[in-house]
């Protein structure tokens, strides 16, 4: 390795900056090496930096330079100087967007080797997820994501505009507090100095930024991480990032208006323009209408309901269910009445596996064929009443109302994810009116559907006290290509209100004045109204980035067993550190 002068190796472009404008400009650059060919009296290197790929040309004139530069290995830290050239006609590579020129050296500094490694810095990778983790840093050099961190950076800058511009405060909320009810497991932290207390890290600032409203900062915003110890998919991860928003003084409507208009903002970074309002239904409609509270609009389809005219068909399957409560509910999937036999009888599994008993199908091209037997009277009244065309593939299911739906769901959601992945689109939708509660089977209880925070709706506060499960909230989800970017709703802000829902949730006076209590004092001192919204940010970069995880625009994410592949976190702490915390283990993984 040479002596270090950075002073006099001042990067002045970035190597995937240049382009044929730069033709004669002598430049300084400094990255990595990206790939190496030796041609005897002439050598290639690509080197590569954050924003891409160069080719530098070193020729055998200078015998000195040729060998430094026969020296590097892929991924040595390189400097180079020389000056941009043209590249002949037949050798100007039209996938790169420095491939018309390349850069003839002139000078050369070795600033660091690079032992070999454990996989190739290159798109798209080859490497397995653990691999990859392990050396995220290596990972990382990969100019997609180079490409996706850039984005997530100029998503940020641009969020953080706008909520300024808007008359927003950003305000950082504590991480070591206690716990904020989200519906996950907390992560807890013990105290040393009060021995066998805990803080908790927070699954959202949700309390705080009622109480940054109670405080008369009436338009607060936060990209803050939050932690939830929580299953792990492909769009989950035990620390991720929100878009946290709370105003004072405001309905559902201008909560909708303002996160639209951001998302207009965001989605320009693509250079593409949407504009509000974005399609919006009620949980109800969702439900019925798409079998989900995720709905995919990339795709048209639509489920309907088929029980009246299924009483009148004269099949004993459809009639028995009917009678004992089934509804039947039908999706009509355009021009796919060519499906294979085969591919029919992946669709049925998948309504097996789903927890469905089956599905039945029925085609018509001369005439109708189907996977139950029926007179031809029976066809045409499903046929036409489900508006059906010839070519199209009609699908029945029968089954509990929200079950049923939901298996057609399923379906739409695969064979509409099949027919549109080609191109890149962004379908927003609002979903509003959620139920205020779900009954929880394992804990055999009413539970929040969003937060216990959340208002229930003025029309049905009479119903909390005869039939609660009925009882809609002023709550919301953003959904962006079916999933859900983000939730949020209009809070109670009145005590005793706040009390009987804690109540419902089968919370005593004890327990939730232990848990909340000083989150019920704050509301004692003129707390006003508000609502807000938390948007995933992780999730909408990765849309954004037309990723399939947010693991690939999380720098340093986690496995989907939580564990940290690059530090191997978490790890043991030192004896010391658990006698000066007080813990005693009794069983350790
Ligand atoms: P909610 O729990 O719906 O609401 O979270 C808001 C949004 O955060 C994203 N999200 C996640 N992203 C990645 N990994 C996770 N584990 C994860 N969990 C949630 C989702 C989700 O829509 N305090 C309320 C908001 C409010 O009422 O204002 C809250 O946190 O995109």
């Amino acid at each position: 390795m040479e002596s270090l002068n950075l002073t006099e190796w001042k990067k002045t472009m970035y190597c995937g900056e240049l382009h044929a404008a730069h033709v004669g400009k002598k430049v300084t650059l400094l990255g990595w090496v990206h790939r190496f060919r030796d041609m005897g009296n002439l050598i290639f290197i690509d080197l590569r930096d954050r924003e891409g790929l160069i080719q530098i040309v070193v020729s055998g004139e200078d015998k000195e330079l040729l060998a430094k530069a026969r020296n590097t290995r892929m991924e040595t830290v390189l400097g180079v100087r020389g000056v941009v050239e043209e590249r002949g006609e037949k050798d100007k590579n039209p996938r790169i967007s420095t491939g018309e020129v390349e850069v003839r050296a002139k000078e050369m500094i070795i600033l660091n080797t690079a032992d070999v490694s454990p996989f190739v810095v290159s798109d798209p990778v080859q490497a397995s997820e653990g691999l990859r983790f392990k050396y995220r840093y290596l990972d990382l050099r990969r100019p997609s994501m180079q490409k996706n961190l850039k984005l997530r950076h100029q998503a940020a800058i641009k969020t953080r505009n706008y909520f300024n511009d808007n008359g927003f405060y950003e305000i950082e909320t504590p991480f070591l507090t206690k716990s904020t009810p989200e519906g996950a497991r907390d992560y807890i932290v013990p105290s040393r100095i009060y021995k066998g207390r805990f803080f908790a890290l927070p699954q959202s600032p949700q309390l705080f930024k009622q109480l940054l409203m109670i405080s008369g900062f009436d338009r607060y915003f936060q990209i803050v991480r939050c932690f939830r110890d929580e299953d792990l998919r492909a769009d989950r991860q035990p620390e991720f990032t929100q878009i946290d928003v709370e105003m004072s003084f405001v309905e559902s409507a201008d909560i909708f208006d303002l996160v639209e208009n951001l998302m207009a903002e965001l989605l320009g970074l693509l250079d593409i323009s949407v504009s509000g309002p974005f399609p919006r239904f009620t949980y109800e409609e969702s439900m019925s209408r798409f079998g989900t509270d995720k709905p995919d609009l990339r795709f048209g389809m639509e489920i309907s309901d088929l029980t009246e005219t299924g009483k009148q068909v004269g099949s004993r399957i459809i009639q028995d269910a009917i009678a004992s409560g089934s509804f039947l509910k039908t999706l009509v999937v355009k021009k796919a009445g060519n499906l294979s036999r085969g591919r029919l009888d992946k669709l049925n599994q998948r309504a097996r596996d789903l927890g469905g008993k089956g599905i039945i199908w029925i085609k018509k091209q001369d005439e109708f064929k189907s996977s139950l037997k029926l007179e031809e009277e029976d066809f045409k009244l499903l046929w036409n009443k489900s508006g059906a065309k010839n070519e199209d593939l009609l699908l029945l299911v029968a089954d509990e109302r929200y079950k049923a739906a939901n298996i057609l769901g399923e379906i739409r959601n695969d064979l509409g994810q099949e027919e549109n992945n080609k191109e890149q689109m962004f379908s927003f939708a609002w979903v509003t009116d959620f139920p205020l509660f779900e009954w929880s089977k394992e804990e055999e209880r009413l539970v929040s559907m969003h937060h216990p925070f959340t208002s229930p709706m003025d029309e049905d506060l009479s119903l909390l006290d005869q039939d609660p499960a009925r009882v809609r909230a002023k709550a919301y989800d953003l959904v962006l290509n079916g999933v859900e970017i983000g939730g949020g709703s209009i809070r109670i802000h009145n005590l005793d209100l706040q009390k009987k829902i804690f109540g419902k949730l089968g919370l005593s006076i004890k327990e939730y004045e232990e848990k909340f209590g000083f989150f019920l004092k704050a509301l004692r001192y003129g707390a006003p109204p508000h609502g807000g919204i938390a948007l995933g940010f992780d999730r909408i970069v990765m849309i954004l980035a037309g990723e399939e995880s947010i693991r690939d625009v999380i720098a340093f994410p986690k496995t989907t067993s939580s564990l940290s592949l690059l530090t191997n976190a978490p790890s043991p702490a030192t004896e010391k550190q658990i006698a000066d915390l007080g813990l005693k283990f009794t069983d350790q993984k």
